[in-house]
């Protein structure tokens, strides 16, 4: 639609971010799905929403209000004023965070060092405006890169200096090559951000062995690691889920961001950081990171809803502190669905002398995506046509780069659909990539 309507203010006068393809990305995706409701989406990410219960938040309330009377043994008036006035900065379910993390991962940490936010996004931008102290400071990421991590990296002009991920999740030798390429450049690298089990949006983790060389590097080339780990729980095969960095760091190299969007609900927006390194305050009073975080964050959100933060710890107690057993039918219903991708991937574009050579994907050991690679420039003009010729939406690889270099790619996202739905959009998108085969040139770019 035209704008007709006299402005007031130029976006030039506002701040730079605006504007910013990393700061659009996330509404232009959210148009085109507007914009053709009937189209199968293999894009959002965003969790199966089947499970989800109204009456099991009510349940959890009453769990948490319980907890806050029985066992820290709160009076009354004090519980209702705990969950209904404003209230700690650094949140009130950092105890149950502590617990769970001990029990999941094996992560040993004071809770003190937990700040409670509204979602892992603020607690993305809280490290980030912290870390960024001075036009010197640029933040390392393994690339692709989570867009909403650039976004807010963008907001607190805070460069992203990208990473290769390399097949292995993270390409150890690039790491060490961009740290010391940024500090001949009069650059500081803050930290590198890095998602180590089933990554968004490449899907690939990193293994164990490459955690332990991952963390040896960092404590030589004296550089903190930010480990975002929101859908490490939903792994494919039985058995023990890699360490997280977290579990492995024994010197405080690790800033660990977690989410409850996937595990418990996405409404909430109930997220955490740990940040337990040792800050000298400026009064001269040495306490965690998460200290300073929660300054910032006291001029931001305030602090993070206490109802929100009450359904999760309700979830929490119920379930022993572990999201483990809480999460046993998403975590099929999630394994279901990539399988079927998978498989469904491979019916489509079978392994023989017809088949194009250059359409290949990802097969993930668990979390949401895929990404499937195509021997064209997959841009946002395709998706456009994908969603309304085809009926099929998916996010082009494009968004989760810092640069406009074309990307043959697109992520597929297993989440929010049902395997009959999975089926549906890749016959839609197997035609798609029919058309553009047969339509293009062999691009020279891909
Ligand atoms: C890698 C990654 N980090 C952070 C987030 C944001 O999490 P939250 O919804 O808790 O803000 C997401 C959401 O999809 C994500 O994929």
């Amino acid at each position: 639609m035209a704008v007709t309507a006299p402005v007031d203010l130029s976006v030039a006068d506002l701040h730079p971010a605006l504007g910013d393809p990393a700061l659009t990305s996330m509404n232009f995706l959210n148009e085109v799905s507007e914009r053709y409701p009937a189209a199968v989406s293999l894009a959002a990410g965003r969790p199966y929403e089947e499970f989800f219960d109204l009456a099991a938040v009510h349940r959890h309330l009453d769990t948490f209000h319980r907890h806050l009377i029985d066992e820290l043994g709160h009076r009354p008036e004090q519980a209702r004023r705990l969950l209904l006035q404003y209230g700690r900065t650094k949140g009130i379910v950092h105890h149950l965070i502590a617990r769970n993390l001990a029990v999941d991962e094996g992560i040993v940490i004071d809770p003190e060092s937990v700040v409670v936010t509204v979602g892992c996004q603020e607690a993305m931008f809280l490290v980030l405006r912290a870390l960024r102290a001075g036009p010197a400071d640029v933040l390392l990421a393994v690339a692709p890169t989570y867009v909403g991590l650039t976004g807010a990296a963008r907001l607190v002009d805070l460069p992203v200096w990208p990473v290769a991920a390399g097949p292995a999740g993270v390409d150890l030798a690039d790491l060490r090559v961009q740290v010391r390429r940024a500090r001949a450049a009069g650059c500081r690298p803050r930290a590198c951000y890095l998602m180590p089990d089933f990554a968004n949006p490449s899907g690939v983790s990193i293994d164990p062995d490459d955690r332990r060389r991952l963390l040896a590097l960092a404590a030589e080339e004296d550089l903190l690691l930010l480990e975002d780990n929101p859908y490490g729980l939903f792994h494919l095969d039985d058995g023990p889920r890699p360490p997280t960095l977290k579990a492995l760091d024994t010197d405080r190299r690790v800033v660990y961001l977690g989410s409850f969007a996937k595990t418990v609900l996405p409404g909430a927006r109930v997220g955490y950081v740990v940040a337990d390194q040792r800050v000298a305050g400026a009064d001269g009073r040495v306490g965690p990171l998460a200290d300073q975080l929660a300054m910032i964050k006291s001029m931001v959100t305030v602090n993070t809803a206490p109802i929100a933060q009450a359904v999760i710890g309700g979830r929490l107690l119920e379930h022993g502190c572990s999201l483990v057993p809480a999460n046993t039918r998403e975590r099929a219903a999630y394994a279901r669905n990539l399988r079927h991708l998978v498989a469904g991937l491979a019916r489509r574009f079978p392994d023989r002398p017809s088949r194009p050579a250059a359409v290949r994907w990802t097969v993930p050991a668990g979390g949401f995506f895929v990404v499937v690679t195509v021997p064209f420039a997959v841009d946002d003009a395709l998706l456009d046509r994908s969603a309304r010729d085809y009926g099929v939406l998916w996010t082009p690889m494009a968004h989760f780069y810092d640069n406009t270099a074309p990307v043959c790619a697109l992520r597929l996202s297993v989440s929010a659909v049902t395997p009959e739905q999975i089926d549906l959009g890749l016959d839609r998108l197997a035609a798609l990539i029919t058309d553009e085969l047969a339509r293009r040139a062999p691009s020279s770019v891909c």
